[in-house]
């Protein structure tokens, strides 16, 4: 295949539903605040995915609160809620995206006799009758009604038609054929998608969706070997986040269909060039890294090592890449770099072009961390910018605050750690604390400020740039009460890094738990 193949997309569109909020947030140790999934939706939205499942209305209080928040301020997109087949979750997921501006209710429930028999208890005609009744339901709340049958890739074919075509007749208008355990491999999963088309009588009345688990690593293959055999909607989690080994990946599926316009004859309504950015933000809010060689979003994705391939690509950047880093957000030829002369015009302007939309409250903490941040290191590019407003961007309320830190150590010496934090009301507490190193004495003198039990699980160190200069990202998971809770701090000294992050994970335990900000040590300061 050359490039001279090539034929521009053909213009049928591939719908992409975004699950990054629903299934993603199901991914182990991931707990997103309500704001933060406001700002994740307001992402999508700038990316113009068709659909946002915003959350599970029925699965708890605060989920339903995030779809109502979303519903009622992301208006340029469908917002879908997930429901099981019982008319709670379907009342509730329509009492929540109703205030959408195109709400969607998506049913589902299990058509494999092992989720049958052992997960649900009943029979095959039980569980068809739930599915008929409250699709039914659904509809009498909502036109745009999704259905899937779970488990539908380890399920008897002709029950699975069925089901599809009894849903159809209740009112769904999408059908979304779910890999809930990944199960599937491409060959036999288009040929799935064909059996459908072919034993379905009414399947023309609805469009087929996939939703495909990535247990095997097949989730992007089966999506698109699923697009190739007819499906026009795809289920997708940006940086492929979700259940167990994730989702098929928003960014590979798009840029499968855009880069092979050839042979897939089909586009996408994405706005590429979000791409990268709002990778970096759901990375950064759900504190799960995206790994270097990740496709499209790694950090390594458009890196040349060997000196062949350098030598190639500055002649003809094609000679080694299939996409120009442009469309997906990222800066070519040398990123644009800024340093302490660079003016609050000059930030604000190179922010526009980064996409980000910052308040002028926000820009005047920005212009400040990047005066700072300048001033020790000189030269500072997007991957620190996006580092600066990730820092300066106020997602949680910050009950604490670091007001000063200072460490002692050393291989000869105990290391001690001096904290300062701002607390409730403005009140400033100090103590000083020991531990094994810098990190562990900072972690004990702020927890002991803090006076919340909680646990350490992760803790995670990233250089922002290259050089010895560069800001190190600290991202820990701390666990309370059985919930966890993610927080990411940045700075040129790991030791300030990493105590930012445990008091922004704190903050957000806080703003989940507001019982717990009555410490005896802020009540007795
Ligand atoms: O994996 C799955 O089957 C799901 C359904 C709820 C669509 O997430
Ligand atoms: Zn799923």
């Amino acid at each position: 295949m050359t490039r001279e193949d090539k034929t521009p997309p053909a213009g049928e569109r591939v719908l992409i539903f975004d699950t990054t909020l629903r299934d993603g947030e199901q991914s182990p140790g991931v707990a997103l605040g309500s704001g933060e999934k406001l700002e994740i939706a307001r992402a999508l939205e700038r990316m113009k995915v068709d659909f946002i499942e915003a959350g599970f209305p029925a699965s708890s209080p605060g989920d339903f609160e995030s779809v109502v928040a979303i519903a009622k301020e992301v208006r340029g997109t469908v917002i879908a809620g997930l429901a099981r087949a019982v008319a709670g979750d379907v009342d509730a997921c329509w009492e929540a995206v109703k205030h959408a501006a195109q709400p969607r209710i998506h049913v589902f429930l299990s058509v494999s006799d092992i989720h049958i028999l052992h997960q649900l208890e009943k029979d095959r005609e039980q569980v068809l009758e739930m599915a008929r009744t409250q699709v039914a339901r659904a509809k009498k709340h909502c036109s745009d009604v999704e259905f899937s049958p779970m488990d539908a890739t380890r399920s008897e074919p002709e029950y699975v038609f069925r089901m599809i075509s009894e849903c159809i007749e209740a009112g769904a208008t999408t059908i979304n054929i779910p890999d809930t355990v990944g199960y599937a491999i491409p060959e036999e999963f288009g040929e799935f998608l064909r059996q459908i088309q072919e034993n379905v009588p009414n399947i023309h009345k609805a469009l087929i969706s996939v939703h495909c688990h990535n247990d095997l690593g097949l989730a992007v293959a089966n999506s698109l070997a699923a697009i190739r055999a007819g499906a026009r909607q795809v289920e997708t989690c940006v940086n492929g986040i979700g259940e167990r080994a994730g989702n098929a990946s928003l960014e590979e599926v798009v840029m499968a269909i855009k880069t092979r316009g050839d042979l897939f004859g089909l586009s996408t309504n994405v706005d590429t060039t979000q791409i990268h950015r709002t990778s970096r933000l759901v990375s950064q809010l759900t504190g799960m890294s995206v790994q270097p060689n990740k496709a499209i979003v790694g950090a390594n994705a458009f890196r040349h090592q060997s000196g062949i391939h350098q030598h190639g690509i500055t002649k003809l950047r094609e000679t080694y890449e299939i996409i120009d880093a442009r469309d997906i957000g990222l800066s070519r030829g040398g990123m644009i770099v800024l340093n302490k002369n660079s003016g609050r015009h000059g930030l604000k302007a190179r922010l526009d072009e980064l996409g980000y939309e910052i308040t002028s409250e926000e820009m005047d903490r920005v212009f400040l961390a990047f005066k700072e941040l300048a001033d020790k290191k000189g030269e500072i590019d997007d991957r620190d910018l996006d580092a600066l407003v990730s820092e300066e961007r106020r997602t949680v309320e910050e009950v604490y605050k670091l007001d000063l830190l200072q460490v002692s150590c050393g291989n000869q010496a105990m290391s001690t750690a001096k904290v300062r934090l701002i607390g409730p009301e403005g009140r400033e507490t100090t103590t000083t604390s020991t531990g094994t190193g810098p990190v562990d004495a900072s972690y004990r003198a702020i927890n002991g400020l803090v006076g919340v039990p909680n646990q350490l699980i992760e803790y995670a160190v990233n250089a922002v740039t290259e050089g010895i200069d560069a800001q190190g990202e600290v991202t820990v998971r701390i666990e309370s009460d059985g919930r966890t809770f993610v927080g990411r701090g940045a700075d040129t000294d790991i030791v300030v890094a990493s105590a930012k992050a445990l008091i922004n994970a704190l903050n957000r335990l806080l703003a989940h738990s507001p019982q717990a900000r009555d410490s005896e040590v802020w009540a007795n300061p």
